[in-house]
């Protein structure tokens, strides 16, 4: 049985134009634990918000969610909210948010911070839960001393790794990372995703990975789901999809990064997603895909299995391959 399988779960807000879908019965797996999932998308795509069902963390104006999410064998989405926060969130399934780094609080020092979560639930005395902190302070490469200071003495990248450390504080087996280093220069970027590494091969951590940065997933993912306009576009192992995508909006993300050599120029992903309000009946790349014909804009194409560990949802895949996946192998 997977480690993490992901089932149809869709979302939709309330917004003052009416209900907006951000998650589309989207479905993924991690077969293994140790395995890291890149998810990978533009801005508006959907990420945050399928984070949000997994891990139960919304905004106040969800209107609707739903779909299967079973974790190490537990369907953890029938779970109660209070038997989830109890057995799951934190201890099994933790998450650095999108923005972590600037959500410490600016005037309690930082060890402080992070050792809350070891003294909520009275696990711990304080003097042990700081000893604890200052020890995961040390895993993620900073020095003890930081726990003592507050968060505008802490460099962007110093911020980051207080914040993972954070999210181990109570030793998950899934650690779901949202744009972890976005708001960091590149070096700093390349530090943090040694970090990572570093966690993931010492303690065996499993990941999920969201980036918007195709070249980033490239470099830590095992295997990754393209996300565009709420849907899944394509899933498969790293080493396929980031080499020969299947889908035209995959292939359009590879091309626009840019390289060294070679006198190949970045091809630019043009024009923007559709509009969530409004998107089109048909394939929803289809406004700016290069290969568009007749059926993409009539017809929402269906996931493709181009091969058995990979789908991709093209209508030019109908002709070349088999047939469309059929649901229950889907996920
Ligand atoms: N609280 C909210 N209320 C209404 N609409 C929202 C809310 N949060 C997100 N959205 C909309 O849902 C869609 C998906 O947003 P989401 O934040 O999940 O995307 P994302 O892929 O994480 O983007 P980014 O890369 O910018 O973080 C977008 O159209 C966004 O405008
Ligand atoms: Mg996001």
């Amino acid at each position: 049985m997977a480690f993490l399988t992901v089932s149809d779960i869709f979302l939709e807000y309330e917004t003052p134009r009416g209900a907006l879908r951000a998650v589309d019965d989207v479905s993924f797996t991690i077969e293994e634990r140790g395995e890291t999932l890149g998810i990978i998308g533009e801005s508006g795509s959907g990420k945050t918000s399928m984070v949000s069902v997994m891990t139960r963390v919304f905004p106040r104006n969800v209107r609707r969610f739903g779909g299967t999410v079973t974790f190490d064998g537990t369907e953890i989405s029938a779970m109660s909210d209070e038997q989830y926060r109890r057995k799951i969130r934190w201890s099994e399934i933790a998450v650095v948010f999108q923005g972590a780094m600037n959500s410490f609080n600016p005037v309690i020092r930082v060890g402080f911070q992070v050792a809350e979560r070891l003294l909520l639930d009275r696990l711990m005395s304080k003097a042990d839960a700081f000893k604890e902190v200052e020890r995961l302070f040390e895993l993620v490469g900073l020095s003890r001393d930081v726990a003592r200071l507050f968060p505008h003495e802490l460099s962007g990248g110093m911020k980051q790794r207080a914040a993972i450390a954070s999210a181990l504080t109570l030793k998950p087996s899934l650690i779901v990372l949202d744009e972890p280093t976005s708001a960091l220069d590149v070096s700093v970027q390349a530090q943090i995703m040694n970090l990572l590494k570093k966690l993931k091969t010492e303690l065996g951590f499993t990941y999920i990975f969201i980036t918007h940065d195709i070249a980033l997933a490239a470099d830590i993912a095992d295997r990754v789901a393209v996300v565009h306009a709420g849907e899944l576009r394509e899933f498969g192992p790293a080493d396929t999809v980031l080499t020969t995508p299947n889908d035209p909006y995959t292939e359009r993300l590879l091309a626009s990064i840019p390289r060294l050599h070679g006198a190949e120029k970045p091809g630019f992903l043009t024009g923007a997603p559709p509009d969530p309000m409004a998107r089109p009946t048909g394939c929803r790349f289809e406004p700016r895909c290069p290969y568009a014909f007749d059926r993409c804009a009539a017809e929402q194409p269906p996931l493709f299995h181009p091969a058995p560990d990979h789908s991709a949802r093209c209508w030019r895949l109908a002709e070349q391959s088999t047939q469309p996946v059929p649901p229950e192998v889907r996920s």
